[in-house]
C-alpha cells in the first residue's frame, strides 16, 4: 500500500506544487491522477519513489517512509515511466538499455538477460533489440521506456502521461497493456489529462487542481461530473457528454463507453416501442 499523508512540496524557486495532498493507494488498484497543466501530477508522482521528498507530511511505501530509503531501493517497488523517453536513454542498443537498468538495480547477468527478453517481447520490441534507442519513433521510444521499467517487475507501475504523442494503434496497445497489468495484479498509477483514454479504463480518478486533490472516486462518478472536471480544466468525455445531452429523454447519464450508451439508448427506445 502507498500512503501519501498531508504532503506539501515547495520547489526551490518558491512554487508550492503540492498543498496538503493525502491519498491511499491499495494493491491492485488502477488509478488515474488527472488535472490541468501545472496542477502537480508529476510532482506527486516523483514523491512515490523518493525522487522528491515532502517538505511537510510523509509518503509510506509498504510502510517504509521515503525519507528513510534510497531512490534505488524504492524504485524496485515503484517503477516510474517519465513523460519524455529520450531523457531516460543512454545505451547503444535497445537490448542494452533494458539490460543496464536491471544491472543498476542489482540483478545478476543470467536473470537480467531473461528479463530483457521477456520485457522486449511483452512490448513488441524484440525485433528492434539491436537498434539504437535514439533511432526509434516516438511511439516506440515510449514502449521502450515502459519495457525498461516493466523488466524489473515492480509491484507499483507509474506512467506519467502515457498517451502523449501516441497514435491510435499505440493507444490501443497501451490500453491492452494496462488492462493486462491490472489482471496480473500490478498496481498501476497513471497521470493524464486525456479523458478519452482514461474513461475506457474505468480507473479510480484523482482530480488535482493547483496542488490539491479536489475529487477522488470511481470513473463512473468523476468522469460524468462536468462541474468537478471543469475545476481541473478538463472536459467531459464524449460519451458522458452525449448522455448528458440526452438526459431529457430519460436515459441514464452515467454511461462511460459506446457499448453502454448503445445498450442504454436502445433499451429506452425499445421500452417506448420506437426502436
Ligand atoms: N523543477 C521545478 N522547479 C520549479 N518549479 C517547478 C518544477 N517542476 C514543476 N514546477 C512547478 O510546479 C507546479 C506543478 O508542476 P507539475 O510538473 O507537477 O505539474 P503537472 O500537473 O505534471 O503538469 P503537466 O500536465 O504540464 O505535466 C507548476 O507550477 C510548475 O511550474
Ligand atoms: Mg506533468
Amino acid at each position: 500500500m502507498i500512503e501519501v499523508e498531508k504532503v506539501r512540496y515547495i520547489y526551490p524557486n518558491g512554487v508550492e506544487a503540492l498543498r496538503g495532498v493525502s491519498l491511499d493507494i491499495r494493491e491492485g488498484e488502477l488509478i488515474a491522477i488527472m488535472g490541468e497543466n501545472g496542477s502537480g501530477k508529476t510532482t506527486l508522482i516523483k514523491h512515490l519513489n523518493g525522487l522528491l521528498k515532502p517538505v511537510e507530511g510523509r509518503v509510506l511505501i509498504d510502510g517504509v517512509d521515503t525519507r528513510k530509503s534510497s531512490v534505488a531501493e524504492l524504485s524496485k517497488k515503484v517503477g516510474i515511466v517519465f513523460q519524455s523517453p529520450d531523457s531516460m536513454f543512454f545505451s547503444e542498443s535497445v537490448w542494452d538499455e533494458v539490460y543496464f537498468s536491471l544491472k543498476i538495480l542489482g540483478y545478476q547477468s543470467g536473470e537480467a538477460e531473461s528479463k530483457v527478453e521477456w520485457a522486449l517481447k511483452y512490448m513488441d520490441l524484440w525485433k528492434y533489440r539491436d537498434r539504437s534507442p535514439f533511432t526509434l519513433s516516438g511511439g516506440e521510444k515510449k514502449r521502450l521506456s515502459i519495457a525498461i521499467v516493466l523488466a524489473w517487475q515492480p509491484k507499483y507501475i507509474v506512467i506519467d502521461e502515457p498517451t502523449v504523442g501516441q497514435d491510435a494503434p499505440n493507444r490501443k496497445r497501451l490500453e491492452l497493456l494496462i488492462n493486462k497489468l491490472r489482471k496480473d495484479g500490478v498496481t498501476v498509477i497513471l497521470s493524464s489529462h486525456d479523458v478519452e483514454f482514461i474513461v475506457d479504463l474505468r480507473p479510480r480518478v484523482i482530480l488535482l487542481s493547483r496542488g490539491q486533490i479536489i475529487a477522488d472516486g470511481p470513473a463512473e462518478s468523476i468522469l460524468t461530473d462536468e462541474d468537478k472536471l471543469e475545476k481541473s480544466s478538463l472536459l467531459l468525455p464524449q460519451i458522458p457528454l452525449l448522455m448528458k445531452r440526452l438526459a431529457g429523454i430519460g436515459v441514464n447519464p452515467g454511461c462511460l463507453t459506446v457499448d453502454e450508451a448503445i445498450r442504454e439508448i436502445s433499451s429506452k427506445f425499445k421500452s417506448q416501442k420506437i426502436w
